[in-house]
């Protein structure tokens, strides 16, 4: 039996470049690991079943679940006729722009590597995880922040930002967003349009300083038809948090504050005011 955390991320930096061919965007975004994380216990069976099983009335136990897809793969590509029980106990919002499936189906590849003794290197984890999803690449990788490009599946670990550890307040309103919806939105605002990519330069300090360089190009598609989005960002602003930002397609939103103690105390007055948001407390890991 394996016991696995499940971490999720934040875009820090997310611009949409272009529509793709393979109807996929090409984007350039910079990943944050943060110790939010679902537990996942990996658990061998006799049959070649792959069982999911959750705490989560959001998250499907069919063979769309993404954890169940990286199984499957394995089991398909290396002949494995071994089974699993696979249990999640999920604390990630679902469909919140947290990476919270990539980040399941991440970590089976990474337990299962273990479990069914696959000895798989890391490249070829990664080329598995590419055919799973977008952003289970970056969970591949043991490292805290990354640039992703491509579709998000091209992966360069920033190693300069390897000892920066940011606390963050995190909201997550009770509302699920669907990814494919808010870029076939994007399809149609910036039809014809194009973006450039916005300037980015990041150190350390600057990430800790000022919300100058956070920027999430899908957050006025998702802000548009979720107010919720908004209303997060006045109140944080209100409360007197200056970096602000909404994580992936969202609805999540999060802020960079200075210490583990701001972060507890907006989470307390945050957790008084609305109980139709989620609020997290959460670092960089
Ligand atoms: O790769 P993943 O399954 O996570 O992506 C979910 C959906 O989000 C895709 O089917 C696509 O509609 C959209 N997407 C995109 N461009 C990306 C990543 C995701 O259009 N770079």
């Amino acid at each position: 039996m394996l016991l696995l955390n499940s971490y999720a991320k934040l875009n820090l930096y997310l611009e949409v470049l272009e529509l793709r061919k393979d109807s996929y965007h090409n984007l350039k975004t910079l990943f944050e690991r943060i110790d939010l994380a679902d537990k996942i216990i990996l658990k061998p069976r006799e049959d070649k079943k792959i069982k999911i099983i959750c705490n989560s009335a959001d998250v499907p136990c069919d063979n769309t679940n993404l954890a169940y897809r990286s199984a499957k793969l394995l089991q398909d590509r290396f002949n494995i006729h071994r089974g699993v029980d696979i249990k999640i106990i999920k604390r990630i919002p679902v469909g919140a722009g947290l990476g919270g499936g990539s980040s399941n189906a991440a970590t089976a590849l990474l337990g299962l590597n273990i479990l069914w003794r696959l000895e798989l290197k890391q490249a070829q984890l990664l080329n598995l995880a590419r055919a799973v999803g977008s952003d289970v690449g970056f969970f591949i990788y043991n490292c805290p922040f990354a640039w992703g490009s491509g579709r998000g599946d091209r992966i360069k670990p920033l190693k300069s930002l390897n000892n920066l550890r940011l606390w963050h307040i995190l909201v997550a309103p009770k509302i699920k967003v669907s990814t494919p919806f808010i870029y076939k939105e994007w399809d149609k605002y910036f039809k014809g349009k194009k973006t450039r990519l916005t300037s980015i330069k990041y150190n350390a300090k600057m990430l800790n300083l000022t919300g100058r360089d956070l920027f999430n190009r899908l957050e006025i598609i998702t802000a548009k038809l979720y107010p919720q989005v908004r209303q997060v960002k006045d109140k944080l602003r209100d409360m007197g948090v200056k970096s602000i930002l909404m994580s992936g397609s969202g609805p999540a939103v999060f802020g960079i504050v200075s210490s583990r103690k701001e972060a507890v105390s907006l989470k307390a007055q945050l957790k008084a005011d609305s109980n139709s948001w989620q609020v997290f407390a959460v670092k960089t890991v």
